[in-house]
């Protein structure tokens, strides 16, 4: 017995050393943690049950039978982030560089069932040299079996995926299909095809950090929601931000015994919004100053600037904020921000997460730079984003909603649940000059009289009061409430019931 106890604990011991030490040292030097260190780190102490230790690959080409390392480069299993069920991978570089073979596929495979039966979050950490060579189509096969899982997966359980060394070709779209994408900056990267192939086709000149490095993707396309200075900081954040998330679509969000007054009155927010329209303010400063406790994960903070999007919580609970921001761009709405509120606003729809919108958005983006590049069908995103939505949506409108944005941010025709503006809010087709310019053209010689028109239009029409005389704003509320306001609000919405007739999908302009 002792025997078999001790064959145990040596292949334990053999397993987790995984590639071995040089590897794992080499692994260390270039800043980077194992796969085994980073679970240790994610989840609570201990918790981490690991299956498939002994799992190996079956490939017999290029020598590959001589070559066998228990588990064969992923770690797989579950335990628990503050008490709550995760389910994690973990790709080991320092095993065939992290590469994906059939048996690779299968564990993560395994994996993705469990965490969808069951009702829990995936996490997946890459580190990886794409599909295993030596086994050519089975691995290809076995990107495709988790791809699939991912759409299966997608708005079931929260997906999270880590991407903390290459992830490279075709494997990017397994975190692309996934809900959020976390970065490590100086030792991450993600790209379809690396600077070789790039330089031979297209002749740039570009290094793999520019190409598809952290920094990139969370302030140049788009691809990633945040990043991170190391492996360490990546893996402490991760386990915050999943304190915002549901288990699964089929329970509700956490909530946390709030310490934050819901019905606290904020004074300051009274003289947030500049007496000149013309003049910016800091969309942040009112959620930082409405949420509780002041705390707000906000996600893509580098990448169109110009909304800002991200969860807190409201009296314990958690909400997902849209937020025009007034700093860049004036707020406007273009292709690259009505695409990152879109994604967030059906993430939030799909797992129950209340929407709270703050609107001050001059209208869409002017040009042939945005239209040429299809506005219309971006734009409409952010359209079907909140009209499918059936969360409890509450809006306010701090100051400008013109045109177009003020139907699309939520408004009360797309089934705004309760719909407030401030005093300083101006809702109308246009701004006041661009309106009367319009109505008055053949005063266009007479600038005095035109700003008197201008005075006119502004009183009547560039006001939150012709919107509340026709029941489009449920109320015109003070500034230093809003906190109180919205807590009450979503208080009221929380057992809200609405469905979209059957269909077997909708087909938003992608
Ligand atoms: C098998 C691999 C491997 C792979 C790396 N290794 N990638 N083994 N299949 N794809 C092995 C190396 O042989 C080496 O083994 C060890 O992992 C570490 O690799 P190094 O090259 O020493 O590490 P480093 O210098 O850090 O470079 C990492 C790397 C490089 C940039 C990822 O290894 C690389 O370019 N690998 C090939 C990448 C690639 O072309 N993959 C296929 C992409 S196509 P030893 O024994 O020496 O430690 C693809 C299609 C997916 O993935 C399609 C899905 C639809």
């Amino acid at each position: 017995m002792n025997d078999i106890i001790r064959q145990l604990a040596d292949k334990r011991q053999a397993a987790c050393l995984g590639g071995g030490q040089e590897r794992i040292e080499g692994q260390h030097a270039k800043g980077k943690l194992t796969a085994r260190e980073r679970i240790e780190l994610l989840l609570d102490t201990g918790s981490f049950e690991e299956w498939d230790m002994f799992k190996e690959h079956r490939c017999a080409d290029f020598g590959m039978s001589q070559k066998q390392i228990p588990g064969d480069g992923v770690v797989i299993g579950y335990g628990t982030i503050n008490g709550r069920l995760m389910f994690v991978y973990s790709q080991d570089f320092t095993v065939f560089g992290g590469s994906l073979s059939e048996a690779h596929a299968q564990k993560i495979c395994k994996l993705m069932d469990h965490a969808i039966k069951v009702g829990a979050p995936i996490i997946g950490i890459n580190d990886s040299g794409g599909a295993r060579i030596q086994e050519g189509v089975d691995s290809l096969g076995g990107y495709a079996e988790i791809f699939q899982r991912n759409m299966l997966a997608s708005g079931v359980i929260p997906q999270i995926s880590l991407i903390m060394g290459p992830c490279a070709g075709g494997a990017v779209y397994s975190p692309a299909l996934t809900d959020f994408i976390f970065m490590v900056k100086d030792s991450s990267y993600m790209f379809v095809t690396g600077p070789e192939v790039v330089k031979s086709v297209t002749h740039e000149d570009v290094s793999a950090e520019d190409l598809g490095g952290a920094v990139t993707h969370t302030s140049t396309s788009g691809v990633a929601d945040l990043a991170f200075e190391n492996d360490v900081e990546a893996l402490m954040v991760i386990r915050r931000f999943l304190g915002f998330l549901p288990a699964s679509n089929r329970v509700k969000p956490p909530t946390w015994p709030a310490q934050d007054p819901a019905e606290r009155l904020d004074f300051s927010l009274d003289t947030l919004v500049p007496d000149n329209p013309n003049k910016a303010y800091d969309i942040k400063e009112l959620i930082l100053k409405i949420v509780d406790d002041g705390d707000f994960f906000e996600l893509q903070p580098d990448f169109a600037r110009n909304i800002v999007i991200g969860f807190g919580r409201m009296d314990g609970s958690p909400v997902g904020f849209v937020a025009s921001q007034p700093l860049v761009m004036a707020g406007c709405l273009d292709i690259k921000s009505s695409t990152k509120a879109a994604r967030f606003v059906r993430f939030c729809d799909a797992f129950g997460i209340p929407v709270v919108t703050f609107v001050d958005v001059p209208g869409f983006m002017p040009g042939t730079a945005q239209e040429f590049g299809g506005i219309i069908k971006h734009g409409a995103k952010l359209l079907y984003a909140y009209a499918e939505c059936t969360v409890p949506k509450v809006t306010i409108i701090t100051r400008k909603a013109y045109g177009g944005a003020y139907d699309v941010m939520a408004s009360k025709h797309l089934r705004g649940d309760v719909n407030f503006a401030w005093p300083t809010a101006e809702i109308a087709v246009m701004g006041p000059k661009g309106a009367v310019e319009i109505i008055f053209r053949e005063e266009k010689n007479d600038p005095d009289k035109l700003a008197q028109r201008e005075v006119e239009y502004k009183k009547k029409f560039a006001t939150p009061f012709v919107a509340g005389a026709r029941g489009f704003i449920d109320d015109v509320i003070m500034p230093h409430e809003t906190r109180k306001r919205i807590c009450r609000s979503l208080a009221m919405l929380a057992d809200k019931q609405l469905e979209n007739p059957w269909r077997k999908h909708g087909n938003i302009p992608l």
